[in-house]
């Protein structure tokens, strides 16, 4: 009886022990009393803007800082690979794939890019950022339901400075090939608020208007053309 309650006591003195150690791992993290994550789609058809904007404060300064963003961009949307950067002042995106603008939904793939801070946050005790990128809806076959939805992206923070002072080293980190050369490994932010996945829903060519759109179309050109040889005689 007494071994089998000292043997508990002991299980329950070790497990508690890992619990302290583990709630102690990031304390980094833990002192950022703000972790804020909000997202939005805003405009209409099938070229929109993507809103971004995170919101860090902490008790301690930030040494040294940048946020990368890393974003599923889902089958049905794509960004324009060649000019994304220029829409992006204060940020750059990164990514392996080179986003095919032609391919409709059902021939694409969901694709992870980043989106990183192109300027160190230095010395602060809050963090704020935000960025607005054109997000274009691919074409859906007519008889799909079009509709694409945008999780809002995952929080990582890269701090260089701050590594040696508050061993980030206990910190959850990951990384992407496409941001590599910038750090090695990136801290994950989990945030205390985030937006809702945003859900685009894209207006769809109805077949069933197909032949009232082709004869309305000829009805046009017919007319403009008895128009055009009228004036063409009389003069
Ligand atoms: C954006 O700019 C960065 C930094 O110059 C570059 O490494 C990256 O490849 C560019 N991204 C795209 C999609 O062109």
């Amino acid at each position: 009886q007494m071994g089998f309650t000292s043997r508990g006591l002991s299980i329950g003195v070790i497990y508690s022990l890992i619990l302290l150690i583990s709630s102690e791992e990031c304390l980094w993290i833990q002192k950022m009393t703000k972790r804020d994550v909000k997202m939005n789609v805003v405009g209409e058809g099938l070229h929109r803007n993507l809103l971004v904007s995170a919101h860090l404060e902490s008790n301690e300064r930030f040494v040294e800082c940048r946020l990368l963003y890393s974003l599923r961009v889902p089958q049905g949307m794509y960004f324009d690979s060649d000019n994304v950067n220029s829409s992006l002042p204060n940020h750059a995106m990164y990514s392996r794939h080179y986003f095919d603008v032609e391919a409709p939904a059902k021939d694409s793939k969901e694709v992870q890019i980043s989106i990183v801070s192109t300027r160190m946050k230095r010395k602060q005790f809050i963090i704020t950022d935000h960025f607005s990128v054109p997000i274009h809806v691919r074409y859906h076959s007519p008889d799909a339901a079009g509709a694409a939805t945008v999780h809002p992206p995952r929080l990582l923070i890269d701090c260089p400075a701050d590594y040696r002072i508050h061993s980030l080293q206990h910190c959850p980190t990951a990384s992407a090939k496409s941001v590599r050369s910038l750090a090695e490994k990136w801290v994950i932010i989990d945030p205390l608020t985030v937006s809702a996945p945003v859900t685009v829903s894209i207006p769809t060519g109805n077949r069933s208007m197909l032949p009232t759109v082709v004869t309305v179309t000829f009805a046009v050109v017919a007319c403009s053309l008895l128009f055009l040889a009228k004036s063409l005689f009389i003069s």
